[in-house]
């Protein structure tokens, strides 16, 4: 592969995008639509050209992101979080460049933004099945090399597990569908990039959950990035709270009582549902998930559950 590393991202250079021949909505899938939004899901489409494709890889592949950014679970055992804004500027500038959210805006039907910092080019990768955890990264890099020198594709790495298991996301876009990241057949390796967005309008609701992505995180800087965020939007709304305040006393008008009282009640549930995510560090296990967050009986974990309860 050419070495990229230092390349900045354009827009005109590195977007191709080929938009979905499908959208589908929620309805479409017989789900129920999300407070903010009915998308659902879209057809796979193209969005980056081969080049920046490469600069990604070349990024995630850089021993700095490998060896400090690596997280496992019970849920994915190989997974690189957190490493976007330290050490990987062509993918951390992608996904906030204004011409790529205004790509997947548009296919949401709803104006997005990165989740935060953190959530940025979140990496699966699949792992060869021989491999322990932790040597997953490693042998993927190695097959990489290998596969670079000889020219070749490999023998296939599968095995009969999931990437990452039965779950639903912690974030508003993807959060109500259950699902997996399935290994792919026939490939040598699978590696899913995955940016998590939120809407960009400080008014909507935000659901966010932290559920299954605290015992995958860096805590202190998950807890940071998720408060500074619900802050902003709190500040946002209390200004523009205030601006209708102003209005009604400049134009004379009388005080709407409901209405602020409605706007009071939907703060406190904001800040409730904030602090509730905020689970003290002590009661945070390291790359232990629970199935809280399951809510459907689509899963393995919540069939067994119910079996083991019959
Ligand atoms: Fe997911």
């Amino acid at each position: 592969m050419a070495r990229t590393t230092g390349i900045d991202f354009h827009p005109a250079k590195h977007i191709d995008f080929k938009p979905p021949s499908k959208i589908y909505s929620m309805s479409d899938i017989l789900l129920k639509k999300s407070p903010i939004s009915d998308f659902a899901v879209s057809e796979p489409f193209q969005l980056f050209t081969p080049e920046a494709i490469a600069c990604m890889r070349e990024e995630i592949f850089k021993p700095e992101v490998m060896n400090n950014f690596q997280y496992s679970s019970n849920l994915a055992q190989c997974q690189l979080r957190g490493y976007a804004a330290k050490a990987a500027p062509f993918l951390y500038d992608t996904w906030k460049h204004p011409e790529t959210l205004a790509i997947i805006s548009k296919i949401a039907g709803i104006d997005l933004v990165p989740e935060m910092d953190f959530e940025i080019a979140h990496i699966n990768l699949s792992s060869n099945p021989g491999a322990q955890k932790g040597e997953d990264l490693a042998a993927i890099r190695d097959r990489q090399l290998f596969e670079e020198d000889e020219g070749i594709a490999g023998c296939p790495w599968e095995d009969d597990k999931p990437i990452v298991d039965w779950h639903t996301d912690a974030y508003p876009f993807g959060r109500y569908i259950e699902h997996q990241a399935l290994r792919a057949f026939g490939s040598t390796e699978r590696i899913t990039s995955v940016t998590s967005f939120r809407p960009k309008q400080a008014s909507f609701p935000d659901d966010t959950v932290l559920t299954t992505v605290r015992p995958i995180s860096d805590l202190s800087e998950l807890y940071l990035q998720f408060s500074e965020y619900r802050l902003q939007m709190l500040e946002e709304r209390i200004r523009q709270q205030l601006h209708l305040l102003r209005d009604t006393e400049r134009g004379h008008r009388k005080f709407d009582t409901v209405a602020m009282k409605g706007f009071l009640s939907e703060q406190e549930v904001f800040l409730c549902h904030m602090n509730k995510q905020l689970v003290p560090d002590q009661f945070v296990k390291k790359g232990e998930i629970d199935d809280s967050h399951l809510f459907s009986d689509f899963s393995s974990s919540s069939k067994k559950r119910r079996l083991a309860e019959a």
